[in-house]
């Protein structure tokens, strides 16, 4: 059977990324283009400053893709382009850079949910993984446990009731004087912290497979100011590792519950927090113990790239599902 090559572009929050990727689940190439340097000057991303920079990069990340790749335009089956979440400006760069091509080109345009996205990215790293699994989403904007049905096919199983794992993440690293993003150093932090300094509420908010890290964020703000307010120096080291405890107890806790009463034997973690050390230990030692396969991308692979777009892009153009040139970005697109 012919290849199919699939030209990937992500824009939606502040990396510029193209990929080129074969049979979604090989990659031939993955460009990024961070602006994190830039938006770290105002300790988060600035969406207009997003926007420009996409625009800015864009056309430079492709032509690197498409070379590293070692293709022309001319050898694409088809463009996958993230139109939802994220931000509006953003998102929007990506999407007419894609429809303008396909038009150019004549290829089929197809549009992705930058969560199917992440979930995806597991596809590229386990080349014998299947649906049905259950996959436990964990990023700046989402955390959610759902049922992967099928390709391109969810059952949203719960979802986070305030705050995301990876906004819990950051606020907390705010406190403790981290700049953004703040998850990644806060978890650096934690290492040798001891994480029973703090302890924090365990929410459990109605729905079964829900979470909540609201409350635990407020209890561990509170808790920093009244030290900072008594003139007590903060233990760092040991409240980054409380905090990263609570979270990661309560994330492995709920995607137990769910993987439990699913009946299936497959996990998948995605999203920029399945980066995180502890979770991602936790977890082994919880697959090992209770014997389901655990399934996570490579850390580079967690966070936001366009191979993980071309994977998901090539299972919705198997299933015909094409984006007409009329796509629009979508800033609060929902998965299910
Ligand atoms: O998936 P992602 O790259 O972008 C979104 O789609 O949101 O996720 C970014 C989030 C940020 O909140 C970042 O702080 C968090 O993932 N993150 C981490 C780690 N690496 C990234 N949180 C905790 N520990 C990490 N190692
Ligand atoms: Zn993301």
């Amino acid at each position: 059977m012919k290849d199919t090559l699939i030209l990937a572009i992500e824009s939606s929050c502040d990396e510029t990324a193209a990929s080129v990727v074969k049979n979604g689940r090989t990659i031939l190439s993955n460009v990024i283009s961070s602006q994190i340097a830039l938006h770290t000057l105002y300790g988060g991303v600035v969406p207009e400053i997003a926007s420009r920079k996409h625009i800015e990069k864009i056309n430079q990340v492709i032509e690197q893709a498409l070379a590293d790749a070692d293709v022309t335009l001319d050898d694409l089956d088809a463009i996958g382009v993230t139109y939802g979440p994220g931000l509006v400006g953003a998102l929007l760069v990506g999407v007419a850079e894609a429809k303008a091509i396909a038009y150019a080109k004549k290829l089929p345009l197809v549009g992705v949910h930058h969560i199917e996205g992440h979930v995806s990215a597991n596809y590229i790293e386990h080349p014998d993984l299947e649906p049905p699994f259950v996959c436990l989403v964990v990023s700046g904007g989402h955390s959610h446990l759902t049922r992967v049905n099928a390709y391109g096919d969810y059952t949203l199983l719960g979802q986070t009731v305030d705050d995301a794992a990876g906004e819990a993440f950051d606020k907390a690293a705010r406190v403790l004087g981290l700049n953004y993003p703040g998850g990644p150093l806060l978890s650096k932090l934690a290492e040798g912290g001891d994480d029973t300094c703090l302890p924090l509420p365990h929410p459990h908010p109605d729905g079964r497979y829900d979470f909540s890290f609201s409350g635990l964020k407020t209890a561990f703000l509170n808790a920093c100011h009244k030290m900072e307010q008594k003139g007590e120096a903060l233990p760092r080291a040991d409240l980054a590792a409380s905090f990263e405890r609570a979270v990661v107890d309560t994330l492995c806790e709920r995607a137990m519950l769910a993987l439990e009463e699913s009946g299936l034997h497959t996990l998948c973690l995605a999203g920029g927090v399945s980066a995180n050390r502890r979770l991602r230990a936790q977890m082994t030692a919880l697959a090992a113990k209770r014997g389901f396969r655990l399934c996570m991308p490579d850390l580079w692979l967690c966070t936001d790239n366009a191979a993980m777009i071309g994977s998901a892009a090539y299972y919705r153009l198997r299933k015909g599902e094409l984006a007409p040139l009329s796509l629009n970005a979508v800033p609060s697109l929902a998965l299910v």
